[in-house]
């Protein structure tokens, strides 16, 4: 008898291990690319909008540099049914939410939805909380690639559990899903979100200025440089398929420069962040199009390594930033955060050594080749000392080779 309980207890423990719920692995490898309606639309998401973006996403060329997912942000729901089912917005969705993805897919790019851990969204909108396993199903018969959880009216919830609750829920539909926490980093996702999601946005939203805060209030949104301090400590809790998230990009929405856009790129390259467009793609300047699709930029973001940038120096506002790449390749990066354009001396001779990827760039023995990433000149060799000048508020970003 005693045997036969402990036999049951095997089988159930193995069966309880085998169908153990997890995330999707294998997703993410890279740095997710793609583009979000929020920063541009706001609350004006509709099915001819999103046909549009998937529309410019291929013609522009985005596509082919390797933007991928086009995801609703807040306000595409209508109400839930009375048995609890979640529904689009009729109006602005006139022919049902699961004909937009599916001609978003028949242009052979993914689909991401948005929703919130708390029972509304932060515009009111019905949330997921109380109907995660209904939703995901939801998703699942959409065809839904990419879910964007965010973290608005959950005073009291615990937020491992209210993510983990909503990964199991995913990962129960069967349909591969790249799961990305919106928490703002309250708290400290980046301790815990390898196990829970792809991608965790590390600080509260983005404004699109380069310097500044924008007070709400009870709340504050950063501009992209105060983003990029926040950033700091976060780098070993980044690889493949799980990524710090400093938000979506404002590249292209008018409030910076195209030295500042430009910076912004560039800068999100280095951190190995998403990236993840956020401005109209159907309405596009030569120079937004142009930093968006740099391929040696993207390149830098998208390296098989996933090993997130880190600051080297930083004097009289001027940074430099490093990032091993495959091969022993490296990037770097000159941020000037200053008003005025900068002269700048390296000496590759310079020891750098990135103690958590355990690399060194060892110039003083390996002559690398020098690529500008934004003039796309060759600058010779590492042998000489670098001299160049850095505007006011942009980069000078490079790419060494061993070759
Ligand atoms: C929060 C998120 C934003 C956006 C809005 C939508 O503020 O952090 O990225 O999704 O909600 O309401």
């Amino acid at each position: 008898m005693k045997m036969k309980k402990n036999l049951l207890l095997i089988t159930l423990l193995l069966l309880g291990f085998i169908t153990k719920a997890q995330k999707f692995d294998d997703l993410a490898q890279t740095p997710p690319m793609g583009w979000n309606s929020w920063n541009k639309f706001a609350c004006n998401v509709s099915d001819e909008m999103l046909r549009d973006i998937a529309d410019a996403m291929v013609s522009s060329g985005m596509k082919d540099a390797g933007y991928e997912y086009i995801v609703v942000d807040d306000c595409w729901h209508g109400e839930r049914d009375s048995l609890g089912f979640i529904h689009e917005n009729k109006e602005h969705f006139p022919s049902g939410i699961k004909a937009t993805i599916d001609y978003i897919h028949s242009k052979g790019l993914k689909f991401g939805i948005y929703s919130c851990a708390g029972a509304e969204t932060c515009a009111g909108k019905p949330g997921s909380r109380g109907h995660e396993f209904q939703d995901a199903l939801t998703y699942a018969q959409w065809g839904v690639d990419y879910l964007k959880y965010d973290w608005c009216n959950t005073e009291n919830i615990n937020a491992i559990g209210a993510y983990t609750t909503m990964r199991d829920a995913l990962y129960a539909a069967k349909r591969p899903v790249v799961f990305s926490l919106c928490e703002w980093g309250d708290n400290k996702p980046w301790e815990w979100g390898a196990e829970v999601g792809h991608l965790w946005r590390t600080t509260g939203d983005i404004y699109d200025c380069f310097d500044c805060e924008e007070d709400h209030g009870t709340w504050s949104s950063w501009g992209v440089m105060k983003i990029l301090d926040m950033q700091d400590g976060l780098r070993e809790f980044a690889g493949p398929g799980h990524w710090n998230d400093p938000d979506m990009m404002e590249v292209g929405n008018g409030g910076m420069t195209t030295n500042e856009d430009r910076a912004h790129f560039s800068m999100w390259c280095m951190l190995a962040s998403p990236l993840i467009a956020g401005n109209d793609l159907t309405n596009m300047s030569e120079e937004t199009l142009t930093i968006l699709t740099n391929k040696e930029a993207i390149a830098v973001n998208q390296d098989s390594l996933g090993i997130q940038g880190f600051k080297f120096a930083d004097k009289d506002s001027l940074e430099t930033w490093f990032k091993p790449l495959s091969e022993g390749n490296w990037a770097v990066c000159f941020l000037n955060r200053s008003a005025e354009a900068k002269d700048i001396e390296f000496d590759w001779k310079t020891k750098v050594y990135d103690e958590f990827a355990k690399r060194d760039l060892d110039a003083a023995e390996t002559s690398y080749e020098i690529l500008d990433i934004w003039t796309n000149q060759k600058m010779g060799k590492t042998k000489k000392v670098l001299k160049t000048e850095v505007p006011s508020h942009d980069v000078v970003m490079l790419k060494l080779s061993k070759k």
